[in-house]
């Protein structure tokens, strides 16, 4: 296996999901590209996506009423232009994947496009808009962007490689510092190397692991984005972590083992699956003209509702009325998941609760996934590009995955190379690390905060909790720097540390907004502002680097942010 010093890729990919592949394969035939993850290649959320991809692929559809489903899911914080941007190159982005050698589900016998692809449905769509390979769409193109990536020429693969930090120099007659590398774990020899390059792209994806519950794999612990912070980049929205309303409930395991990480698509309701109480009577309607359709902010809270209200463990999902040939066929994956758990989706009602599942905000981009830090580039859910607001509609992920990639990857392919920095990169400092003798002070923090962000930060939020979450989680973080700076680093103890900053950033996030919006639900600020004052929260590292982005910002006149330069901790 190759290792970080022996390449010398000109652009830095940290992140092999749907974002990170795309972008590899986008520039790959003019560049040399050097591609990182810190597991195998095709570990990550992407792998796991079920429903399938978001775009107008049918005639009786069409890209107004799918951005006008995405801004209203959004809540009132979309950005327009990049929603309108985003939709408009869905359909190129799939015909893309298509030629690339993705096979997705075709008509068959079921109601269909007349794309001849079969189109599912998902909460907030108006239409049937969600192509899809089976249950299984994330893996059909993981499976199939990997193959193309591991056969090219030009794409250096690094697996179990762990980036760490950004570094960014200031070259010789430039003002800006530029980013310049990353330090780079290998986790198979625990050596540190500073690798450079000309472009370093962050497609590490979200944060949902700093939640006890969550569908996410092991990878999602917010690592981008707490390096672009550290680096000096601008984060907005982190309030809006997406909690998703149906994921497996398994009584009796351990919140260590991962439980509740089984998700249950939303396609199940889409296909006509109902949301029950114990007593089998279907709730969502009380709370929405959608119902199960509702957007998944909507479907969650009221899951909790319930839950709260009668001292429920979880609630009930079921679709046997549609019969197992039709489960069987539309749902292989999940119905033989389930299966194996003791639940036969086909006889009867699966019990289901809400677990987190999606970072809507992150790293502030433009519509080429530029960042506040010249020569850094962010894509994917790590990303914030404006597309989602308050909160993602569904399937709307893998296609801001895709188009960004895209655009990010014709933005560093119209460049000129940077000329060579001709500055040594500093190299890692271990001088005054040990081997740690308390592994355990890792763990037991990795749960307690994992714990303290669900009970205090969760899906209904008040002022009182968040204060409790922010005193806690400061502790926390003067212990992990202070384990840090002592100590050799290993990858439980990077993702400790950044998975503590997203936290931070999140309760900073949510703290400033007093008001209620998607995802974002305070009992001490209950009401939504009028939409003419809905604002993205931005909150400004110390150290700042600067600058304006430099095209198509969200920040047009009149907008403007909550609170814009005030650093977390002010209040
Ligand atoms: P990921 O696919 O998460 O990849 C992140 C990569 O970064 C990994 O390779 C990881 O190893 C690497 N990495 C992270 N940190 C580091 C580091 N420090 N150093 C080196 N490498 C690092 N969205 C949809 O649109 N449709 C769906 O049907 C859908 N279903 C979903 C089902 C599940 C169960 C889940 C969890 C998510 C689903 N989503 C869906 C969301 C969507 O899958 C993700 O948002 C999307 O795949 C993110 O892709 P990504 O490339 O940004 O990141
Ligand atoms: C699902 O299949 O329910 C997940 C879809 C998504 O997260 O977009």
């Amino acid at each position: 296996m190759q290792t970080a010093q022996d390449v010398t890729g000109k652009v830095l990919i940290i992140g092999s999901g749907a974002a990170g592949l795309t972008l590899a394969l986008r520039v790959a035939d003019s560049h040399e590209v050097a591609i990182v993850s810190k597991d195998a290649l095709s570990e990550g959320s992407t792998r796991y996506a079920q429903g399938g991809i978001s775009a107008v692929l049918d005639s009786t559809d069409s890209l107004e009423a799918h951005a006008a489903d995405t801004m209203a899911a959004g809540a009132g914080l979309c950005d327009p232009d990049i929603v309108r941007f985003a939709i408009q190159q869905g359909p190129a982005a799939i015909a893309w994947l298509i030629d690339q050698g993705v096979e997705f589900t075709r008509n068959g016998d079921s109601p269909g496009s007349d794309s001849g692809y079969h189109l599912t449905r998902e909460g907030g769509h108006s239409h049937r808009r969600v192509i899809h390979a089976e249950d299984r769409t994330g893996q059909a193109i993981e499976n199939t962007l990997e193959a193309r990536v591991r056969q090219h020429p030009n794409i250096t693969v690094l697996e179990y490689h762990v980036a760490i930090d950004l570094i960014s120099v200031r070259t010789s007659g430039q003002p800006d510092k530029r980013c310049a590398g990353a330090y780079l774990l290998n986790t198979r020899d625990g050596q540190v190397r500073a690798m450079p390059a000309a472009y370093v792209v962050l497609a590490t994806g979200g944060a949902s692991k700093v939640y006890l519950y969550t569908s996410n794999p092991r990878s999602a612990t917010g690592d981008g984005i707490a390096m672009a912070w550290r680096a000096g980049c601008r984060i907005a929205n982190m309030e809006f972590m997406q909690f998703h309303p149906t994921c497996l409930y398994l009584p009796g395991q351990a919140p260590s083992a991962d439980a509740r990480s089984f998700l249950i698509s939303e396609a199940v309701r889409g296909e006509g699956g109902y949301l029950l109480l114990p007593d089998g009577t279907r709730f969502m309607p009380a709370f929405d003209e959608r119902a199960e359709l509702a957007p998944r902010d909507v479907v969650a809270r009221a899951i909790d509702h319930e839950m709260k209200r009668l001292g429920l463990e979880h609630v009930w999902l079921d679709i046997s009325h549609k019969g197992g040939d039709f489960i069987r066929k539309h749902f292989p994956t999940i119905y033989q998941r389930c299966l194996e758990l003791g639940h036969d989706m086909s006889s009867g009602p699966i019990p289901v609760v809400p677990a987190a599942h999606y970072t809507c905000g992150g790293v502030m981009t433009d519509h080429c996934g530029r960042t506040d830090l010249p020569g850094l580039y962010a894509v994917g859910e790590t990303a914030f590009t404006g597309l989602h607001g308050a909160n993602r509609m569904a399937s709307n992920s893998l296609l801001e995955c895709l188009v960004f990639s895209t655009t990010a990857g014709a933005d560093i392919v119209g460049q000129p190379l940077p000329a060579p920095a001709h500055v040594k990169l500093p190299a890692w400092d271990e001088s005054r690390v040990t081997d740690s003798d308390e592994e355990i002070v890792v763990s037991h923090n990795w749960l307690e905060l994992r714990r303290l962000m669900w009970d205090y930060v969760g899906i209904v939020r008040s002022t009182k909790r968040l204060r409790r979450a922010r005193d806690r989680v400061q502790l926390l973080q003067r212990e992990i720097d202070e384990y840090y700076s002592h100590f050799v680093v290993t990858p439980d103890l990077l993702e400790l540390r950044n998975l503590t900053t997203v936290a931070q950033l999140i309760i900073d996030a949510a703290m400033r907004r007093r008001e209620s919006r998607g995802l974002h639900f305070s009992l001490d600020y209950p009401e939504r502002n009028p939409d003419d004052r809905a604002r993205t929260t931005i909150l400004v590292p110390d150290g700042f680097v600067g600058g304006e982005l430099p095209v198509c910002w969200h920040l047009r006149p009149g907008s403007g942010s909550i609170e814009d330069n005030q650093k977390p901790g002010q209040k």
